[in-house]
């Protein structure tokens, strides 16, 4: 999979080199290229922002920059539908980013993520990227950050690790939370008594049975008390 970054800021995705994102890198699973916007301006000052039309607290990006980074990047790539990139807009007004949204994601050839700073980027922008791909408005969840950056260094990790060759075991991926819309079971390790708390005597028993039928009890009942609204209608009482 390709995916290029734009932003103001392109330092934040330095941490993107590291663990298995920067081995999925270097074995070549993964190409992420990060780009600075301010390579697509062309005064003295790389201006990439201005007033807002109608007034208004802030700034908000100009779309001209967009443009030709959007002009590049996607332009060198195929106009066959299949390889028409998704371009992600990281925004608090967006659909909610979730696990069924990375594992869609994932699937993508070439994912472009435009970073918006400020009070955002001219509306018209948007409608340009959909003439040449998929264009997403994807929020984190319900809170403002100051910029696109950390929600696309969630998002980005988030997807990458869905990748098949990302992640050493796969079977780690299958058991963790929301992978079949309930949260993870808990885990422990050695030693069996640690400050006086015990490990439950079923994950000492061996009998594998009965340990697959406790883990699934927690993930229900943990579901129930901290995310009741994940489970489906009426399933709270089984
Ligand atoms: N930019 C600012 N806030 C954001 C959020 N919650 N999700 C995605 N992008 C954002």
């Amino acid at each position: 999979m390709r995916i290029d970054v734009v932003s103001i800021f392109p330092s934040y995705f330095d941490g993107l080199t590291l663990s298995l994102l920067g081995k999925a890198q270097s074995a070549g699973i993964l190409d992420l290229r990060v780009h600075d916007l301010r390579e697509w301006t062309h005064d003295r000052h790389r201006t990439v922002d201005d007033t807002p039309y109608g007034g208004g607290a802030g700034m908000v990006m100009k779309p001209e920059p967009w443009a030709l980074a959007l002009d590049e990047l996607v332009g060198t790539t195929t106009s066959e539908e299949s390889a028409r990139p998704t371009i992600i807009f990281p925004s608090p007004a967006g659909e909610v980013f979730s696990q069924a949204t990375a594992r869609e994601l994932s699937t993508r050839e070439h994912l472009v993520f435009g970073c918006g700073r400020y009070e955002g980027i001219d509306e018209r922008v948007f409608e340009y990227a959909s003439t040449l791909g998929e264009v997403r408005l994807i929020s984190l969840g319900d809170y403002v950050l100051n910029g696109g950056e950390v929600a696309t260094m969630a998002m980005v990790e988030a997807i990458g690790r869905l990748i098949p060759g990302v992640v050493g075991n796969p079977d780690s991926l299958v058991e963790e939370s929301h992978e079949d819309g309930l949260l993870e079971y808990p885990s422990y390790t050695k030693p069996a008594v640690w400050r006086e708390r015990p490990v439950p005597d079923v994950l000492l028993s061996g009998n594998h049975g009965a340990i697959a039928a406790w883990r699934r009890e927690q993930q229900w009942e943990r579901t129930r008390r901290r995310r009741p609204d994940l489970l489906p209608d009426g399933s709270e009482e089984l």
